[in-house]
């Protein structure tokens, strides 16, 4: 029995099949799954293989989310791929330009897909973690790691050794990650330039990086359709890392916007986090970025210092961003503290009986550290909140 609703969807970059809202299965431009959701869960791929499941319906306000590893994330793949496959043969594909995406999810199925993972992890080992509105952003590794990796309470890049990328070797990168992605490179709007620190090589190598994407890959701020810009992580460890000069060259070549963690205005919070940040660099920073063109994206940690900087924290963060010259080009991100338990924080926390904070107390300390800035219909920057626990880089 062909299920009433069973229908095509048809986007540039994604052809879905579906029955209502019942089953959906969302594959790209090159046959490799998306998306997809059935028995009331969703579930989204990483390009690693790995996947993200969340419910359709949220209970009790609680979001409830499993991360599958890749094995776990490519079983539940080939069981999409068989039940998509199903799907498909009920229905009449009228778009000639998805005939070869079918044809190919056909004839390999699943396999397109672990071939990809595979081949990901060899370009990339991991991609730890991205700001949100970069999540759908394609990553060139230009390093790998972070420069620092010692914060109390970040585990992204424990397990990856800090490079720099040779200009030779981040060519064939490139090269690779092109070669990964084939036609479903039209689903990307962005380049992130990796891993946690681009910023921190020397100007003339990230010079030298920025050109050689702009030979191999068209950026075009112009077409909603091209790819419209480069981003990337920046921390604060040094004086000045370029000029106000040097990031107006780098914007020519499609520097859009240099995300950073601040984590707190207030210094003894940044003690505890173990970030040597120092306050009057971030206002350089910005200032230097901003004349040079380029927009700033930055990170604050709610709920860092537990109930012991409570006011401190959000009070001190509040008056920091309103010293900052922070514009509608401009984003500040709110990202609530997730301490691992092995991490430094943790056990700094247990040891000084400093407890996390609540829910609630988070969503107060939001409110005080949003006064600090000029509202959006203003022309003051967008702010949102960031779950680290959310990411997955598809
Ligand atoms: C990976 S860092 C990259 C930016 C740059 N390395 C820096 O620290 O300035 C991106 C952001 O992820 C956030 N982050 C890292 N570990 C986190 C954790 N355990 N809980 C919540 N957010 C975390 C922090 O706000 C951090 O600034
Ligand atoms: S927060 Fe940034 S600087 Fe600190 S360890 Fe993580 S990536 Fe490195």
């Amino acid at each position: 029995v062909v299920p009433t609703e069973l229908h095509l969807r048809y986007a540039p970059d994604l052809l879905t099949v579906e029955t209502g809202a019942v089953e959906s299965y969302s594959f790209d431009k090159a046959g490799c799954l998306v998306r997809a959701a059935w028995d009331g869960h969703l579930y989204r791929w990483g390009l690693d293989g790995s996947c993200l499941q969340k419910e359709a319906v949220v209970r009790r306000g609680e979001k409830v989310r499993v991360r599958h590893d890749i094995d776990a994330g490519l079983a539940i793949a080939r069981q999409a791929y068989a039940q998509a496959i199903r799907l498909f043969d009920q229905v009449q594909v009228e778009q000639d330009v998805w005939y070869p995406v079918l044809q190919l999810i056909y004839e390999s199925g699943v396999l397109l897909f672990e071939k990809r993972a595979r081949r990901f992890q060899e370009l990339y080992g991991s991609v730890s973690i991205l700001p949100p509105d970069q999540y759908g952003a394609l990553v060139l590794q230009v390093t790998e790691g972070c420069r620092y990796n010692r914060c109390s309470f970040c585990t992204f890049y424990k397990h990856v050794p800090y490079r720099v990328k040779t200009p030779e070797q981040f060519e064939a990168h490139i090269q690779g990650v092109l070669e990964m992605v084939g036609p479903a490179i039209n689903r990307r709007r962005a380049l992130f330039l990796g891993d946690a620190n681009a910023l921190g090589m020397p100007y003339a190598q990230l010079l030298t990086a920025c050109e050689m994407i702009n030979q191999l890959i068209p950026i075009n701020s112009a077409d909603q359709a091209a790819i419209q810009g480069i981003y990337t992580f920046m921390d604060l460890f040094d004086r000045q890392p370029y000029t106000a000069e040097q990031f107006c060259v780098l914007a020519q070549l499609g520097l859009r916007r240099v995300y950073i963690g601040a984590e707190s205005g207030c210094e003894q919070v940044l003690r505890v986090l173990r970030k040597p940040n120092q306050l009057q660099h971030l206002q350089q920073f910005v200032a230097a970025l901003k004349a040079g063109g380029v927009g700033v994206g930055l990170i604050f940690l709610l709920g860092a210092g537990g109930s012991r900087y409570y006011h401190d924290h959000a009070a001190d963060t509040a008056r920091l961003l309103s010293s900052l010259p922070l514009d509608k080009q401009d984003i500040v991100y709110l990202s609530e503290l997730v301490a691992d338990a092995r991490s430094e924080y943790a056990q700094w926390a247990e040891c000084e009986h400093v407890e996390a904070l609540s829910p609630g107390e988070m969503r107060e300390q939001e409110q005080v550290i949003r006064q600090g800035l000029r509202p959006v219909d203003e022309g003051g920057p967008r702010v949102s909140r960031y779950d680290v626990r959310e990411f997955i880089y598809y």
